[in-house]
């Protein structure tokens, strides 16, 4: 990443906003106001009740969502079987995939099918996982998802842990030469993302502590967000 000064390297950090987060019951107006408040993709948490307990959105509604937007489609599997899934989001027409490490039996084949369909590939770490699991799929990445709450619900305080997890995955990165971006999801607040971007995070998950925080309007959470990124920018170079 070239050195620049903090404000132009906001564009660096991405804002992934969750629809789990979203008012569902208007979803499509909902999004039109997050891309006029300028949001970079969309974070789209499918879970099937079974690796976590919980099932907030489906395949349906993202289908139908692809037709009405052209925005990044950023897909967090927290499934059982991540090779149905992988299949079907592809089907639709999405442009990155996390797959937990934990729920993967072949991590290794599915990333590398995740690719083959021209889809980023990610590989999603739960706070108590250690970055040694990425170690033998660090050339079947485009991307990292470090989870900074225990996945399934949204509205839950982020695992303290995870903001050197944060610094460490980066750490641990750059040793190996691997130059993708850090995504982190969970938690990710007004309070947090300074903590969370001079850590390294790069992609942020916003969820009901900033994007959907009640005490705004979209367009104000988006920019409060933003503001929080530069502080933690100007604190990581
Ligand atoms: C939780 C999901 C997150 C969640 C974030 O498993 O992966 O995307 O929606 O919600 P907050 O930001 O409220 O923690
Ligand atoms: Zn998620």
């Amino acid at each position: 990443m070239p050195v620049e000064s903090p404000a132009s390297l906001a564009s660096y950090i991405q804002i992934a906003p969750s629809v789990m987060c979203a008012d569902l019951c208007n979803l499509e107006a909902d999004i039109r106001e997050l891309e006029t408040a300028g949001i970079d993709m969309l974070h789209f948490d499918l879970m099937d009740a079974h690796f976590v307990p919980n099932m907030p959105i489906g395949l349906a509604l993202i289908e139908q969502l692809r037709s009405k937007t052209d925005a990044i489609f950023d897909i967090h599997l927290m499934v059982e079987n991540n090779d149905f899934f992988v299949d079907a989001v592809a089907e639709i027409g999405v442009q990155q995939i996390a797959v937990h490490v934990e729920s993967a039996t072949h991590l290794d084949r599915t990333l590398s099918v995740i690719q083959a369909s021209n889809i980023k590939a990610g590989a999603a770490l739960n706070p108590a996982t250690p970055l040694s699991e990425l170690d033998y799929v660090l050339d079947r990445l485009d991307f990292v998802l470090i989870m900074t709450v225990n996945p399934g619900f949204a509205g839950q305080k982020m695992v303290p842990a995870t903001l050197r997890k944060i610094a460490e995955c980066r750490a641990f990165l750059d040793e190996r030469g691997v130059d993708v971006p850090i995504e982190v999801d969970g938690n990710v607040s007004f309070e947090n993302i300074p903590k969370m971007v001079s850590a390294g995070a790069d992609i942020l998950v916003g969820g009901t502590s900033s994007v959907f925080h009640k005490s705004g309007s979209r367009a104000e959470n988006v920019q409060r967000t933003q503001q929080a990124v530069a502080l933690g920018l100007a604190d990581r170079f």
